[in-house]
């Protein structure tokens, strides 16, 4: 099995791992990626800045332990039902792979996060583009059922070139090992 398709969601629980993780350059401080995963996103960015766009890393790799700050905190601000549609439980986080991504954008020297993004158009940029740059939008709308999250648009997973082919049959990464 390739090593960037591996599995991370509600039944399977992130285990370890020999990927390599490199520093980036974001803006936020500590902010690591799987080194391939981080030369495509800088790719991707690159790409994104001459369509006149300026996306960021926000988030990375994480450990359990900053994961399970992150549930804590998002349960305490928006509750339970809220925090388990959007954030994954300790040890359950594809974050934990250094694969996953949370991309921000700058507009008018702001940083948007997550849902201050709204439908604004770099998100249907990024869904289009992505995939050619290795990623797929891993928890694209109308798939909860099946991935177990809400739409994150903002929320990209390295899988390297299959990229265009789960993304070309809309297929969430469950679906398409399903079909493997
Ligand atoms: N937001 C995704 C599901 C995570 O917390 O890993
Ligand atoms: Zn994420």
């Amino acid at each position: 099995m390739d090593k960037y398709l591996i599995l991370v969601n509600k039944n399977h629980k992130c285990k370890d791992n020999d990927f390599h993780l490199s520093q980036t350059n974001s803006l936020y401080a500590n902010v690591f990626l799987e080194e391939k995963t981080y030369h495509q996103f800088l790719k991707l960015k690159e790409y994104v800045l001459k369509q006149g766009y300026e996306i960021d890393l926000e988030s990375g790799y994480r450990s359990k332990e900053e994961q399970e700050k992150i549930f804590q905190e998002v349960e305490k601000q928006k509750g339970l039902d809220h925090t388990l549609k959007y954030v994954a439980k300790p040890g359950y986080s594809e974050h934990q792979t250094g694969l996953a991504l949370d991309f921000c954008l700058k507009e008018n020297n702001q940083y948007y996060v997550d849902f201050a993004m709204q439908n604004h158009p770099v998100l249907k940029l990024i869904a289009d583009v992505a995939p050619d740059f290795g990623f797929i939008i891993r928890y694209p709308n109308g798939k909860e059922n099946i991935t177990g999250y809400g739409y994150e648009p903002w929320h990209l997973r390295y899988v390297g070139y299959r990229a265009k082919e789960i993304a070309n049959n809309n297929l969430t990464l469950e679906e398409y090992l399903e079909r493997m």
